[in-house]
C-alpha cells in the first residue's frame, strides 16, 4: 500500500511532477498525503489528512523546488491524520516509507532510551529515528543504510533526504517495490511505474537489500555489502494502455465496459489459430496436482479454475487464500504446479506465498496483469492478462481476464489429457472468438440493473447464493457489492443457507442468486423457494427459461462452462456499480481500501 514518488533536477520545478505522480499513485492509498522539498536550503514539509487534492491546495503556489519526495498513505500504524502522514523528519533525516517495520516496538523503546522523542504513532518515524541514530554514529551514509538493513525486520521501500546532502535522494528497499527512472534533466523515483510514465519509460528496478544515491546527473546503486552494482535499464513499452476515464462517471464503469475488448485481447494468442493456438498454453500434463493461490478477486478467479480443472479435466486442484497458504503445511512437491494469480503482481501475501514455493524449488506459474511487477520476475512462467491498467480499486476487467486465461489453460489441459475432445475444444475456441456478441447485450442492460439497484440500495444486508461454479460467482458478486457500496453482503453455498444463515432472512431481504448448471439448478431453485417463503426478494441470473413471478430474472445466453464463467459476473458487477452510485459512495476509491495491498 502507499505510494512513493521523488524527483531531483538541475533546473526543473519538481513540485508539479511530485503532485501528478502522487495522483497517479493514489490508487495505492489515499488516507493522507505529504511532501518534503528543498526550499531556501532547508527541507519544507507539508502533510494533510485525506486525498492528494487536499495536499496540492495546501501547498504555497509560489513555491518551486528541484529536490523532493512525496507520499500517499494507507494507514497501518496509527490513524489517518496529518501527524501520522509521511514524510517524517527526525533531526537530519527525512523519509517516506512503504511497508511495515515489524520490530518497530523494540526499536522505538531502544531509541526512547537514547532520548529520541516521537510525535506520531507510526513505524515510519521509528525508521527515520533509527537512520538518524546510525547517521549520527557513523557519519557515513553507506554504513548508516547497511546497518539499518541489518537491524530492521519487515518490509520497506524508503526514500530519504539528508540535511547535510540536499543534492541527493537516497532510496533503499526490501520487499516493497521501488524503481528509479531517468528522464531529461531529471531523475525520478517511485513505488510504481505509473507515477513516472509521463516523464520517462526508462527505469532501474531495485532488488531487496539494494540501495541507491540519486543526484541530478547520476544514479549509483549499491548492494548490501556497499559495492556499486550495474543494473539493467528497463524500458516500459505498453503504448496501447489507455488510462483515461473518457466520458464515464467512474473508472469502474469504464473498466466494466472495457471488458468487450480486454477479454478477447487476453484470449487471442490462445484462440486465433484454433488448436495450434491453444497449444501455446503451458503443458500441465506432467503435474500430478494444481494448487492455486491468490487474494480477494484473484482468489475467486482461482475458485472458478478449480471447478473447471476438477469437473472438466479430472485433475486434482485446490485453491488457497495467500494469507492462509503462507502459514500452512502445503504438502509441496515437484509434481505440484502452483499458480499465482494477481492483477498488480505486488500483493504482499501472494508474493510471500510464491517465495515459499520457490524456496522449495517447486514449479510456479503466474497469471499477472501488471508487466514487470515483482511477481513477474519470481514465477517460472508468466501468462499476462491483457486487461490494461485497472485504476478502480474494485477489480472487474482484471477478474474476467484472469478467468479467461484460466479457462483457456484448463481447455488446453483437457485437450492434452484427452478429457476434452478435439471437436469440443474447437467449439469452445469458437465461442471465445464470438465472446463480444455474448457480452455486449449484457453490458447494455443498464435500465435493468438500475431497476434492481433501486430496489436494494437502501438495504444493509444482502445475500448471494449459488452452487458449484455459481457459488464462486456469488463470492465475487458479494465482494463487488460490499467493497464499493458498503452494504453488508455475503455469499453462501445455496445448500448451506439453512444450516444457520437463513435465520437472517426476513421480509424483503434481497437474495441474489445465479443458477446456471443444469444438474444443480433444481436444487438451487428449491433453496430460493425456501428464502422466498421467509419473505426474501429474489433476483436470479440464469441461462434457463424459468417463468416464475416470484423471481426477478436476468437471462444470460446458454454457453459452455468456460464462457459462462465470464458472462455471469457482468450483471453482478453492474448491479454493484449502480447500487453504489445510488448510495453516492466514492466508487473508484472506496474507504479503507487500496488497489495494491503491499503489506501483510
Ligand atoms: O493485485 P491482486 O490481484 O493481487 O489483488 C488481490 C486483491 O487485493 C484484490 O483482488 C481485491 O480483492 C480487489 N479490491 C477486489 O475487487
Amino acid at each position: 500500500m502507499c505510494g512513493i514518488v521523488g524527483a531531483i533536477s538541475k533546473n526543473k520545478n519538481i513540485l508539479p511532477i511530485l503532485i501528478t505522480g502522487l495522483k497517479n499513485l493514489e490508487y495505492r492509498g489515499y488516507d493522507s498525503a505529504g511532501i518534503a522539498y528543498l526550499k531556501n536550503k532547508k527541507i519544507k514539509i507539508t502533510k494533510v489528512a485525506g486525498k492528494v487534492t487536499n495536499l496540492s491546495s495546501k501547498l504555497n503556489k509560489e513555491d518551486t523546488s528541484t529536490v523532493g519526495i512525496a507520499h500517499t498513505r494507507w494507514a497501518t500504524h496509527g490513524s489517518a491524520n496529518s501527524i501520522n502522514a509521511h514524510p517524517h523528519k527526525v533531526n537530519h533525516i527525512t523519509i517516506v516509507h512503504n511497508g511495515i517495520i515489524e520490530n518497530f516496538k523494540e526499536l522505538k523503546e531502544m531509541l526512547i532510551s537514547l532520548n529520541y522523542k516521537f510525535k506520531s504513532t507510526t513505524d515510519t518515524e521509528v525508521a527515520a529515528a533509527l537512520l538518524d541514530f546510525y547517521y549520527d554514529k557513523f557519519k557515513d551514509i553507506n554504513k548508516t543504510i547497511t546497518e539499518f538493513m541489518k537491524n530492521v525486520k519487515g518490509s520497506y521501500a524508503i526514500s530519504m533526504l539528508i540535511d547535510n546532502d540536499l543534492e541527493s535522494i537516497y532510496v533503499l528497499k526490501k520487499e516493497s517495490p521501488l524503481i528509479i527512472g531517468t528522464a531529461n534533466n531529471m531523475n525520478i523515483i517511485a513505488s510504481d511505474i505509473r507515477a513516472i510514465l509521463k516523464y520517462t519509460n526508462k527505469y532501474f528496478i531495485l532488488d531487496d537489500f539494494e540501495y541507491a544515491k540519486i543526484s541530478t546527473d547520476d544514479i549509483t546503486i549499491y548492494n548490501k555489502d556497499q559495492n556499486i552494482i550495474n543494473k539493467k535499464l528497463n524500458i516500459y513499452q505498453d503504448k496501447d494502455d489507455n488510462t483515461s476515464k473518457g466520458n464515464y462517471k467512474h473508472y469502474m464503469l469504464k473498466e466494466i465496459m472495457d471488458q468487450k475488448d480486454t477479454i478477447l485481447n487476453t484470449a487471442l494468442p490462445f484462440i486465433e489459430k484454433g488448436i495450434i493456438s491453444i497449444l501455446n498454453m503451458p503443458d500441465l500434463t506432467k503435474y500430478s496436482k494444481i494448487d492455486i493461490v491468490g487474494c480477494g478477486t484473484a482468489y475467486h478467479a482461482g475458485l472458478v479454475a478449480k471447478y473447471l480443472f476438477r469437473e472438466l479435466t479430472n485433475t486434482k486442484c485446490d485453491v488457497y487464500l495467500a494469507s492462509e497458504y503462507r502459514y500452512e503445511n502445503n504438502f509441496l512437491n515437484k509434481d505440484v504446479l502452483t499458480i499465482f494469480i494477481s492483477q498488480s503482481g505486488e500483493t504482499a501475501d501472494t508474493i510471500a506465498a510464491l517465495k515459499l514455493v520457490k524456496e522449495k524449488a517447486c514449479p510456479t506459474l503466474g497469471i499477472i496483469n501488471v508487466k514487470n511487477s515483482t511477481m513477474t520476475y519470481l514465477v517460472d512462467t508468466c501468462l499476462y492478462t491483457k486487461a490494461g491498467s485497472e485504476i478502480a480499486v474494485a477489480s472487474t476487467k482484471a477478474y474476467t481476464a484472469q478467468v479467461t486465461l484460466l479457462a483457456l489453460l484448463v481447455l488446453s489441459h483437457g485437450y492434452r489429457n484427452k478429457t476434452i475432445s478435439k471437436s469440443k475444444t474447437l467449439q469452445i475456441i469458437d465461442e471465445f472468438n464470438n465472446i463480444n456478441k455474448l457480452i455486449t447485450p449484457l453490458l447494455k442492460q443498464k435500465e435493468r440493473y438500475i431497476k434492481i439497484a433501486n430496489s436494494i440500495y437502501k438495504e444493509e444486508n444482502i445475500f448471494y447464493i449459488g452452487r458449484g461454479l455459481d457459488y464462486a460467482f456469488s463470492m465475487e458478486g458479494a465482494l463487488k457489492l460490499k467493497e464499493i457500496s458498503y452494504i453488508h453482503s455475503e455469499a453462501y453455498a445455496a445448500g448451506e443457507l439453512k444450516h444457520g444463515t437463513i435465520s437472517l432472512i426476513k421480509k424483503n431481504t434481497p437474495v441474489l442468486c445465479s443458477a446456471t448448471n443444469d444438474k444443480l439448478n433444481s436444487k438451487t431453485i428449491s433453496n430460493l423457494k425456501e428464502v422466498i417463503a421467509r419473505g426474501a426478494k429474489v433476483y436470479l441470473i440464469t441461462n434457463n427459461n424459468y417463468e416464475d413471478e416470484s423471481f426477478s430474472i436476468i437471462n444470460i445466453p446458454k454457453t459452455s462452462d468456460f464462457i459462462k464463467t465470464i458472462l455471469v459476473i457482468i450483471p453482478y458487477q453492474l448491479i454493484a456499480y449502480y447500487t453504489a452510485d445510488l448510495r453516492g459512495t466514492d466508487i473508484d476509491k472506496p474507504k479503507n481500501l487500496a488497489k495494491s495491498v503491499t503489506v501483510e
